[in-house]
């Protein structure tokens, strides 16, 4: 719908009736907290054979007892499981306690104070920069953020990352040291790298030696249907072009058993695997081996999970259709409003052209919350006020039905209300 085709006073008349319409819909009295993409219980229930069996496992392998102290790098099962996930082998493999953000986080603290294989400690340089892809997730941002690392914004497009500017930027600035990836159904954009993006992020030339790219491989498994998305084997591609060293893989079971309380992994070549081995060493004296027995039992192999992974799209895809139908209702050919049709993973990125703050502030008058506008930008930056992070995994099929309402009411009043500020200078939220 072109807004600007109408007269002043026709725009205030239809921008009232959808106000008081909007009204209407929110007599349905639901409140949808879709900030963060959590899972829902009935995914979470997936798991509960998990607990349900732990008296039943065997928690000594080949003379480790798991329910002892030890194991820095993870018990040999779960490093072969993460192995077999990450595509890599078992040595290059850290498997570690419930959040990878955590091990990204520790992993960039180790770097900043120590520096990595040998290289300068980072915070002993004047600058530090990453490479940060947008939109993306607003966490690796904060990371950045909170150890003063510059941030380098780069669009993704369809394929991934432009690479043509990445490498321009690496080839010649050696304070860049890394770039978020987020490879798989990226969050929030659900794009899938192409096979030459990966080849080219693994082979370009850097000017930093030290150059490391935060392979946040969160979604490997989250496939909404059969024929999901199928990503390059990175660590293929690295070993082959000897640039093992510039990756660090990380990906948990947050979303696949238990948020918080799955298995965390770390993979990389196996000089980095010692080198944080060395540096973990002085933080804990092994993870928590009990738990990493229970995921073994109960993941199994990788065919296992992919039956696992069936259950929750089965219960995840109905409510991103839902999305998409009712949205295609409304917007289909509106070039004002475009949203992303991801085939896994747990986002949806919505862009609305210069009012997406309005939109979010506008659902939440109705109990729909959605992520700040801005969050998936270094600095909470979206120049163009367009990008909205849309979490289908948090909300019941009937709350999602109700915020998708929401939703498109509030964009069409933001748009009405934008159109009558610029056009005629008409501040309708007066
Ligand atoms: C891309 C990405 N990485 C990491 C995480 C957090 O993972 P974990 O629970 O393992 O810390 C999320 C959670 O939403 C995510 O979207």
């Amino acid at each position: 719908m072109d807004y600007a085709q109408f007269s002043q006073n026709e725009l205030i008349k239809m921008l009232d009736n959808e106000r008081k319409a909007f009204k209407q819909v929110q007599k349905r009295g639901i409140s949808v907290d879709m900030t963060r993409g959590r899972p829902e219980s009935a995914q979470l229930a997936v798991s509960m054979p998990m607990l349900e069996n732990a008296g039943t496992y065997n928690y000594v392998e080949d003379g480790v007892d798991a329910r002892n102290y030890g194991q820095l790098l993870g018990i040999k099962s779960a490093r072969e499981l993460y192995a077999n996930l990450m595509g890599c082998k078992e040595d290059e493999v850290i498997v570690a306690d419930g959040s990878s953000l955590d091990l990204m986080y520790t992993v960039v603290q180790f770097a900043m104070q120590f520096g990595v294989l040998g290289s300068t400690p980072w915070n002993k340089l004047k600058k530090v920069k990453f490479i940060c892809l947008t939109p993306g997730y607003d966490r690796h941002f904060s990371i950045c953020e909170h150890f003063g690392i510059e941030m380098i914004a780069v669009r993704m497009r369809a394929d991934g990352p432009d690479m043509n500017l990445i490498e321009s930027i690496v080839r010649d600035d050696d304070s860049v040291k890394g770039i978020w990836c987020v490879p798989k159904y990226s969050n929030p954009s659900g794009i899938t790298y192409s096979d030459k993006v990966v080849e080219r992020l693994a082979t370009m030339k850097t000017a930093a030696d030290d150059f490391r790219i935060f392979w946040d491989n969160a979604y490997l498994a989250h496939d909404l249907y059969d024929d999901g998305d199928r990503l390059k084997n990175i660590f293929d591609v690295a070993r082959k072009a000897g640039t093992l060293d510039r990756v660090y893989a990380f990906s948990s079971t947050s979303k696949i058993t238990f948020a918080g309380s799955g298995l965390a992994c770390f993979a990389s070549s196996q000089s980095n695997v010692e080198a944080i081995a060395h540096e973990l060493f002085f933080k804990t004296i092994g993870p928590n081996k009990i738990n990493q027995v229970m995921h073994v039992n109960f993941l199994k192999n990788l065919s296992h999970i992919k039956e696992i992974m069936r259950k929750h799209a089965e219960i995840l895809r109905p409510k991103f259709k839902l999305f998409d139908e009712k949205m295609t209702q409304e917007f289909e050919g509106d070039n004002y409003v475009n949203w992303s049709k991801p085939r896994g993973g747990y986002f949806i990125s919505l862009d609305v052209k210069t009012c997406a703050k309005r939109v979010v502030e506008l659902s939440a008058e109705a109990g729909v919350k959605f992520t700040p506008a801005g969050s998936s930008f270094p600095y909470h930056i979206d120049d163009l006020d367009e990008n909205i992070r849309i979490a289908p995994s948090v909300p019941t099929l009937d709350e999602m039905d109700y915020a998708v309402d929401v939703l498109i009411s509030a964009i069409k009043q933001a748009r009405m209300e934008l159109v009558l500020k610029k056009i005629y200078h008409f501040d309708a939220r007066a």
